[in-house]
């Protein structure tokens, strides 16, 4: 497949075609996103502090993890963007250190001088807006926004700050559908959506969400197109049956020999 770049979401936008991006943190989901012809854009999200780390909040990710991670990840799939600390300094750390191509970041008017910047040092922006998961304290938790007339104008009004601000893209994250719609047909740049609705321009979930691969908090928004963690169990279950039982190495399927002669003259 020919490398997706800004122009290809835009293009995608344009022609009604829906832009699929998915989470990766590492190099072997990398590979299972980057060899679907169908994921346009993968993502190393900070999700990664708690469905990868282990962490409660993503604000618990240093940016000396995140590069670790993103590094792993560009090994595996070319196009992808992160979401660093509002700093310009850990934005072109994360380019020159992850070799990640674009940055996201979660914020509204206050981001609009950071997003102005780093497009004009030549870092492709992807915005956040909606539900800011590294606010979550801020915002009483995980909730959706925009809900009441005077949230959903502010949200309308921060995207297209955003977007004048140079943001080539904008995950819109937690709102009602009616407001993802709205969003996506007042900006010009791709919208892509996670728990806003069938009509953004495209859509966006968490690996493990999505895989099934932890049994965490299922949003509403969240479907699970698979249960790796069944998967998962059923596989340590046999295994470990296997090696206690004494079925597992198989003395001629999985094990070495050596030549009855040699080991005649070596006893
Ligand atoms: O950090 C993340 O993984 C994200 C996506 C869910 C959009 O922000």
């Amino acid at each position: 497949r020919e490398k997706v770049t800004i122009q290809t979401l835009q293009k995608l936008r344009e022609s009604n075609v829906p832009i699929s991006m998915l989470t990766a943190y590492d190099y072997p989901t990398a590979l299972s996103c980057s060899a679907n012809p169908s994921i346009d854009v993968t993502l190393v999200g900070d999700s990664l502090a708690q469905v990868c780390l282990g962490y409660k909040s993503t604000t618990q990710l240093t940016l000396d993890q995140m590069i670790h991670h993103a590094s792993a990840v560009a090994r595996g799939q070319p196009i992808l963007s992160y979401s660093p600390d509002d700093a310009v300094r850990n934005a072109v750390r994360m380019v020159q250190e992850s070799q990640v191509e674009a940055v996201k970041l979660e914020g509204g008017e206050e981001i609009v001088h950071l997003v102005r910047r780093l497009t004009s040092i030549g870092i492709p922006v992807m915005a956040h807006i909606g539900l800011m998961p590294q606010r979550h304290v801020a915002l009483s938790g995980y909730k959706v926004q925009g809900k009441n007339v005077a949230c959903a104008k502010e949200l309308v009004r921060t995207a297209s700050l955003l977007e004048e601000a140079g943001a080539f893209a904008m995950v819109v994250e937690a709102v009602p559908k009616e407001l993802g719609r709205y969003i996506t047909e007042h900006v010009r740049i791709p919208t892509i959506g996670i728990g806003a609705g069938p009509w953004t321009n495209g859509q966006v979930l968490v690996w493990d969400d999505a895989m099934g691969t932890w049994n965490g908090h299922k949003a509403k928004f969240v479907r699970r197109f698979a249960n790796l963690q069944a998967a998962r169990e059923q596989g340590v279950q046999g295994y470990a049956d296997a090696v206690k039982d004494g079925s597992f190495p198989d003395p001629v399927r999985e094990s070495y020999t050596i030549q009855q002669a040699e080991w005649t003259r070596f006893l």
